[in-house]
């Protein structure tokens, strides 16, 4: 029912340079799996069969990983390596790659709008791929979808923080309708601490109806002179259209060196 979902990936990773000098930091490995692939399986679990992708420059590597190296494939075929490639060949089998590039970095609600060509008239979900998420039932796309399903109209996810971080995220509030479940009312992109609505935090997983596109192409810059879903979003709120998910699961902030080492000794701990 969501069939495609859209993944932001121009930035520089300015935050892990000298890492992201020559690399996108889409691509550092979380163990051994770069961390937009974490975000691909996510989507492909959900049901999305289309991942289409905002790149910039210096993006190419994302491009080449989702594609056939006949050079390695021949290298290795028949030897034990190949349970390797196990994971992303069924990803390539499974899934339909599209891309293209945002040449201006006005931000996270701008690179969605230049997304539209990839997506259409549908509502689409978003993986930012830094924030990687990990449940050991249901993904997080997942059980986000499930919710769609009943509800269609946009949704984010989001997750209590301490209330000194809230100016790291866009914030909403909201009225509980069900378990975990709020319809919001109110959205800031990265409030200042004593004003802040809540302390509930969306963090990078959103489902989006169609007419968001059209909401962005009005939508004037706003922190940091960027064009933010978030105040995108606060336009469907005003008419009752967005609920806030408290999904289950863990989370990590993998744009911070603190979350990426996390998530690498987590991730690591689970596969002894
Ligand atoms: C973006 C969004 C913000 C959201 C965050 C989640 O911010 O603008 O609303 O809370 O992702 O990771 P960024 O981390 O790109 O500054």
């Amino acid at each position: 029912m969501i069939e495609k979902c859209l993944f932001p990936a121009a930035g520089y990773g300015t935050r892990f340079l000298p890492a992201t000098k020559a690399m996108p930091k889409e691509m550092l490995p979380i163990v051994n799996k770069p961390l937009i692939q974490y975000g691909v399986e996510e989507a492909l679990e959900a049901g999305c069969t289309t991942m289409a992708i905002v790149t910039g420059r210096g993006k190419r590597s994302i491009e080449d990983h989702f594609d056939i190296s006949y050079e390695l494939e021949h290298q290795i075929q028949g030897t034990d390596k190949e349970e390797y490639l196990k994971e992303l060949r069924q990803v390539m089998r499974e899934c339909t790659f599209s891309y293209t590039r945002q040449n201006k970095m006005l931000g996270l609600g701008h690179a969605i709008l230049t997304g539209e060509s990839l997506i259409g008239n549908e509502a689409f979900a978003v993986i930012l791929a830094d924030d990687l998420c990990v449940n050991n039932n249901r993904g997080v796309l997942s059980q986000m979808i499930e919710l769609y399903k009943r509800y269609k109209c946009s949704i984010v996810a989001i997750e209590e923080v301490d209330p000194k971080e809230v100016d790291k995220y866009g914030i909403i509030a909201g009225d509980m309708i069900e378990e975990n479940v709020y319809r919001v009312n109110f959205m800031e992109e990265k409030p200042k601490v004593d004003k802040a609505p809540s302390n509930l935090a969306v963090i990078g997983r959103y489902i989006l109806t169609p007419d968001i596109f059209d909401i962005l192409r009005v939508t004037k810059p706003g922190k940091k002179g960027e064009i933010q879903i978030t105040d995108a979003l606060m336009e469907q709120a005003k008419n009752g259209r967005v609920l806030a998910y408290k999904f289950e699961g863990m989370r990590y902030d993998c744009g911070s060196i603190d979350g990426f080492v996390k998530a690498t000794n987590a991730l690591y701990a689970k596969m002894q």
